[in-house]
């Protein structure tokens, strides 16, 4: 089974978008394991639709936190988060073409969906809110 374990490598050291990030990957987590037991299509559907809405909530948040502190990848970082809602509401509107089934690839994918954006664009980001944040 896919599960991405928390560790420091994941860590944009701002404590709050951290949170966030970790609820994400605990959501990610109970997908996959979903998934791997064939549960119900629907409490999967229903994981998949919370993973979604956690992550734009999520997305307003850390962009909240760039224009208070006026950051200077805000455009760029705004129109990645963009891209990322847009392709996962591919994969889902896939998921209820393809009679709703939910694969290992599908898992895979949302891995690095999740993964990439934390390790490099929410990085730079914290590099710099961890200085400017009290
Ligand atoms: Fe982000």
């Amino acid at each position: 089974m896919k599960e991405i374990i928390w560790d420091d490598t994941l860590s944009v050291e701002v404590d709050e978008i951290d949170e966030d990030h970790r609820r994400l990957v605990d959501l990610f987590n109970l997908l996959s394991h979903s998934v791997e037991e064939g549960d119900a299509p629907e409490y999967i559907e229903a994981l998949l639709e919370e993973l979604i809405s956690c992550t734009i909530w999520h997305f307003r948040h850390e962009e909240r936190l760039m224009l208070k502190y006026k950051y200077q990848g805000f455009e760029e970082h705004k129109a990645e988060h963009q891209d990322l809602i847009e392709s996962v509401r591919e994969l889902q509107q896939k998921y209820h073409q393809e009679n709703k089934l939910l694969t290992n690839e599908h898992i895979e994918y949302l891995e690095v969906w999740l993964t990439e954006h934390i390790l490099g664009t929410d990085m730079k980001m914290g590099f710099y809110l961890m200085e400017v944040m009290d």
